[in-house]
């Protein structure tokens, strides 16, 4: 028996299949989940990629700006499945102005676009999800280590360190309904989201060197073992945690 057996479990973020949320999707259908996605924009290519999967699940369109579609989404989910036991937010974005060494000359307009999509979303969508989640259950995302600057990550940063702030007030406000909020900071990953950051590769080739596991820069699979551990019954008393899956490079200097 899976360690999801049983578990209906919502996934947005898939764009590729080298999508962090893809492999989430994947590892929890191995385990027994039944899986819903959603998509942004491209939703053909989703569904698509949602093919290679090892049942194809079926996809519903999130923009997690759009409003309407939020209100509308606990609706949408209900088609598929009675109810939700988790909730994958694996969702990032920031305008190229906002990333790659311009810190000091981004507009408002480009930061309050990364804070909306890759900060405020968490809440708006455990929010949206709400309804469905009458028996608890654990909402996870996805975090780069936010308690330094790196170089060229920017806004982004700034973003992230938003996101754990705002995963501990969610853990806070939503205990009382036994839903669990954790964040899985992953090491950097080939992903499409790392690649439309400028410089990247500064990441690439520091982080394999001072990680005390080594890192593989295109293996999404330790990032998602984790968000589905942490939607388990195996962390029953885990909340506003983040979890390091990053080959240990968050613990040593230098
Ligand atoms: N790749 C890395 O190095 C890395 C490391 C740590 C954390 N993360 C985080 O992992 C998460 C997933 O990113 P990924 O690396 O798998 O890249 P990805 O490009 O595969 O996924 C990013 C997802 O965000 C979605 N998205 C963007 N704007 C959206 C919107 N308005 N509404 C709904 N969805 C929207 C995209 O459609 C895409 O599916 C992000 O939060 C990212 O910051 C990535």
């Amino acid at each position: 028996m899976g360690i999801l057996e049983g578990k209906r479990i919502l996934v947005t973020g898939v764009l590729t299949d080298a999508s962090i949320a893809f492999s989430v999707a994947k590892l929890a259908q191995e385990e027994g989940a039944t899986v819903v996605l959603t998509g942004f924009g491209r939703l053909s290519l989703v569904e698509r990629i949602a093919k290679r999967l090892p049942q194809t699940p079926p996809v519903l369109e999130l923009d997690v700006a759009d409003t309407d579609q939020l209100d509308t989404l606990a609706a949408r989910v209900g088609e598929h499945v009675d109810g939700l036991d988790g909730v994958v937010h694996s969702i990032g974005f920031a305008p190229q102005s906002a990333l790659g060494g311009n810190f000091l000359n981004t507009p408002w307009e480009d930061v309050a676009t990364a804070l909306q999509i890759s900060t405020y979303s968490f809440k708006s969508l455990a929010v949206a999800c709400l309804p469905l989640m009458k028996e608890g259950g654990a909402v996870v995302g996805l975090d780069f280590d936010a308690s330094r600057a790196w170089p060229v990550y920017d806004w982004m940063g700034v973003a992230k360190a938003g996101l754990e702030s705002c995963s501990r007030y969610l853990a806070r406000d939503l205990g009382k309904h036994n839903i669990r909020v954790n964040l899985v900071s992953a090491g950097p990953l080939r992903t499409m989201a790392a690649k439309s950051i400028p410089g990247f590769k500064e990441f690439e080739e520091s982080w394999p060197e001072r990680s005390p596991l080594g890192w593989d820069l295109t293996d999404t699979v330790p990032a998602a073992k984790a968000c589905v551990a942490l939607m388990s019954d195996w962390f029953p008393a885990t909340t506003g945690e983040i979890v390091h899956v990053d080959g240990g490079a968050h613990a040593i200097g230098g």
